[in-house]
Order: C-alpha cells, then sequence, then structure tokens
C-alpha cells in the first residue's frame, strides 16, 4: 500500500514540498530548489554546529585567560571566501539558465489568450471561444498573451512551476509544455482587491485527441439548455458574481437581479429609466453611461468581450427573476 502510493508520488514527480511536476519546467526548477535547499541546510548545520561548540567549549571560565595570538588565517580566509563565492556563481547560472528558458515563447505554439478581471480569469482559444477555466493538450507547447481589465493579477500554476504579472494596458506571456494529464489549480497571486481569492480556478490537461473533442463540444456550450439557463451560465462566466446576486440580497457594489426587470430606476441626474432590454444592453455593453442614483460607477466595461448571443441570454436571465 505505502509502496503504491510512494510510486504513485513519484510519478507524477510529487513530493511532501511540492505539487505534482505538470509541465517540462518541474522538473529543472525543482532541481535548483532542492540543491539551493540542502545547500543551505549543510551550511546551517556546520555554522550553527560550531558556533555552538565554540560558544560551550570557549566560553569564559574563572582562571582562564584569553589568548588573542591568532589573529588571521590567509589561507583558511581565501578559501571560505572563494568556495561561496563559486556556489553563488553556480546558483546564478542555474537560475539565469531556467529563467531564460521559462522567457523564451518558442515559435510553434499553441496560443490562448487571458484575460484577467476583478475577479475572474477568461481564456480565450484560436476559434474565439472562451472559458473560465484553462483546457491544454498535452505535450504541444502552448502560450499564453496575458492582460488585465483593470488592476494587477498574478496568473500562477503550481503544477507547472509557471507565474507571471497581468498588467492593464500591456502584455505578458507565459508558455509551458504540460506533461500529466489531469486538473491542477491556478491561482491568482497578486492582492487585487476583496474578490482575490475568488481567483482560484484549474487547468485541465487533455489529451491531444480529447482536447479536439472538447473544443467541439465546448463550442457549443449552450446547447440543450433553456435561454434563462444559458443566461446563469453567462453570469458565472464573467464573474458577474463578484458584484451582482441572483437572490434579491442587495449587493454592497452592484444590485441584486431578481426583481430587477421592468423596475423604474432613478438615475444620478434625478432621469428615470425603465430596466428593459435596450437598457440591460447598455448597461453591460457601457455601464458608465446610466448611474443609478447611490451607485458608484465601478462596473466593468464588457464591449467586446461578450457575445451578443449571451447578452441575450443575461437578459432572459433576468426577466425569470422578475418577483
Ligand atoms: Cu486577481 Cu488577485
Amino acid at each position: 500500500m505505502l509502496s503504491a502510493l510512494t510510486s504513485l508520488a513519484a510519478q507524477q514527480g510529487r513530493s511532501f514540498w511540492m505539487p505534482t511536476q505538470g509541465s517540462t519546467f518541474a522538473p529543472e526548477v525543482d532541481g535548483v530548489f532542492q540543491f539551493i535547499f540542502w545547500l543551505s541546510v549543510f551550511f546551517f548545520v556546520i555554522i550553527i554546529g560550531l558556533m555552538t561548540v565554540f560558544v560551550i567549549r570557549y566560553r569564559r571560565r574563572p582562571g582562564i585567560e584569553a589568548d588573542n595570538s591568532i589573529t588571521h588565517n590567509t589561507k583558511l580566509e581565501v578559501f571560505w571566501t572563494v568556495v561561496p563565492s563559486l556556489l553563488v556563481l553556480v546558483i546564478f547560472y542555474l537560475g539565469f539558465r531556467g529563467y531564460i528558458r521559462a522567457r523564451t515563447v518558442p515559435g510553434d505554439t499553441y496560443q490562448i489568450n487571458v484575460l484577467g478581471k476583478k475577479w475572474v480569469w477568461s481564456f480565450t482559444y484560436p476559434n474565439g471561444f472562451s472559458t473560465n477555466e484553462l483546457h491544454v493538450p498535452l505535450g504541444r507547447p502552448v502560450s499564453l498573451t496575458m492582460t488585465s481589465d483593470d488592476v494587477i493579477h498574478s496568473l500562477w500554476i503550481p503544477a507547472f512551476r509557471i507565474k507571471m504579472d497581468v498588467v492593464p494596458g500591456r502584455y505578458s506571456k507565459l508558455w509551458f509544455v504540460a506533461t500529466e494529464k489531469g486538473e491542477f489549480p491556478i491561482l491568482c497571486t497578486e492582492y487585487c482587491g476583496t474578490g482575490h481569492s475568488d481567483m482560484l480556478t484549474k487547468v485541465v490537461v487533455h489529451e491531444p485527441s480529447d482536447f479536439m473533442k472538447w473544443m467541439d463540444e465546448a463550442g457549443n456550450q449552450y446547447e440543450g439548455m433553456n435561454p434563462a439557463e444559458a443566461g446563469e451560465k453567462v453570469f458565472k462566466k464573467y464573474g458577474c458574481f463578484a458584484c451582482h446576486t441572483l437572490d434579491g440580497k442587495d449587493h454592497p457594489i452592484g444590485p441584486t437581479l431578481k426583481g430587477l426587470w421592468g423596475k423604474m430606476e432613478t438615475l444620478s441626474d434625478g432621469k428615470k429609466v425603465l430596466v428593459d432590454e435596450n437598457y440591460i444592453r447598455e448597461s453591460i455593453l457601457d455601464p458608465q453611461a446610466k448611474i443609478v442614483k447611490g451607485r458608484t460607477p465601478s462596473m466593468t466595461v464588457f464591449k467586446g468581450m461578450i457575445k451578443d448571443e449571451e447578452i441575450t441570454f443575461l437578459i432572459e436571465l433576468i426577466k425569470s427573476l422578475k418577483d
């Protein structure tokens, strides 16, 4: 039993310290980590051990005078300067080599666009389809072109040993080759506001043939659903739950969608507006156009991010939540 467990752990390169080794970078990164770790343990034991021995052995005792006859030892001093310097250079070489490999995106990659926003990830594939979970084929180089819609986020896939900031107004890149099938966590590691911990999702690594199958099926993601059900899926997909509820409870940032349909809202300039299809559409695409009295203009602009079909589903969802 135990040997079966250890062999499973060994298979995926998982250890007490480390998660599964899920990409081609993982063994190298872990190797450098192990090297630095055991080197530190070695010097910790030697330095603290000798210090302890000396403190006890040469402690001050009555009747024994201090002997200051040794001032220095050139050979010893050269030795303890040169050896650590060489070790530091080795660490630099190993780390820099790994860094350069991780930063150099090869030419022929499967390209996925990543958008970080408060508080959800959106992964868009070459065919324009997008998801909140990252799906990738096994054994094929994948590159991520990443940007943010609002503040700085940071995409981290521990199993792949890769991490990169996602910054508004510019594109950052990551790449990897997944080597283990399965699901692994993705985290945001840059504190980005109250929903920071909601930016936990996963990467699903498929066999290449399963990946194509998944892509075909996922393309029809709303098939077999009625429009309101599809709307709920869209609601989750774009992270609307970060600011809106569906159950009638008010959220400090945005209104609940329950009972919203057909309501007369008073705007910040005192005008009244009926919540209908066009108002909802405008509020999604250009949320700052009409601000309801008492609310702050804080909603993400979804223009260019959401498809018309999905807006229609959201409208149907809101209609279905009429009191
Ligand atoms: Cu996004 Cu933390």
